[in-house]
């Protein structure tokens, strides 16, 4: 297998971590829709972790939509989210108006972070009960996570708008064994590397589901790039 030391965390930090102003969060989105079919309102919950851990409470987060290929001088459609009970858990109603794919950010109400999700594709109607249910890909998974936020993958351009935070290793042309990912995320405190000096960090439990950890991994996966020495 090629699972080994991460020195890229070192190298990571130096490079190309943003500064770390104000604060940042993980948003977690728990049962990202693999679609959206158009005029039929979906809700969607999600958890915000500020700095990846604790879950924020008091906070009015919102969830920002509009048709993908629209300009990006079109104004966002913002839908107020409200807190479900749980701490740091909330949910929105979203709902897409035209056929292709609608552009979805969350704003955690948290000094101007923004987490912005892949486009979901947005179909006329669902051919069978069966279609609607299945798992998002793992690329739309990594973001809807947040995994994201923590692990550097600037291998994948589709990931360029994202924000990252230098916190766990970079994951550019990683692979790994099958099941590994899915062990990772369900308990992060199993499969713990050997992290450079002082680094404590440790990689927080989220609202993954065992099928939605496969996806990811196959994206990871798919994603190597051969000048990446391994
Ligand atoms: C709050 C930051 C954070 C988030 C969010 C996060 N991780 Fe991590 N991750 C870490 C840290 C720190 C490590 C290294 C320490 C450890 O293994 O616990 C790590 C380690 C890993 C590793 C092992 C790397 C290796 O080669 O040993 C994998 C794989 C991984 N994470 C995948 C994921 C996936 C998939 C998600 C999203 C479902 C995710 N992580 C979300 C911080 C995070």
């Amino acid at each position: 297998m090629s699972h080994r030391p991460l020195f890229a965390l070192a190298t990571g930090v130096a490079l190309a971590a943003p500064p770390l102003n104000g604060g940042w969060v993980v948003t977690t989105v728990h049962e990202l829709p693999a679609q959206l079919v158009v005029d039929q309102p979906a809700t969607i919950m999600f958890t915000i972790r500020q700095h990846g851990e604790s879950p924020l409470a008091g906070v009015s987060p919102s969830v920002l939509v509009r048709p993908a290929d629209a300009s990006f001088l079109t104004m966002r459609r913002r839908v107020e989210a409200t807190p479900t009970g749980k701490p740091g858990v909330y949910r929105a109603t979203i709902t897409a108006t035209q056929v292709g794919a609608l552009s979805v950010e969350i704003d955690p109400d948290f000094h101007g972070w923004r987490s912005p999700l892949l486009d979901i594709p947005v179909v006329a109607r669902v051919a069978s009960a069966a279609n609607s249910r299945t798992t998002a890909p793992g690329q739309a998974l990594f973001v809807a996570k947040g995994c994201v936020t923590c692990h550097m993958k600037s291998d994948d351009p589709a990931l360029a708008e994202q924000r990252w935070i230098a916190v766990g290793p970079a994951l550019n042309g990683r692979t790994y064994p099958a099941g590994f990912v899915a062990q990772k995320v369900k308990d992060p405190s199993a499969l713990r590397p050997t992290l450079p000096n002082n680094t404590s960090a440790k990689m927080p439990v989220l609202e993954v589901s065992a099928a939605e950890a496969e996806a990811i991994a196959l994206y990871l996966n798919s994603r190597r790039v051969a000048s990446v020495p391994r």
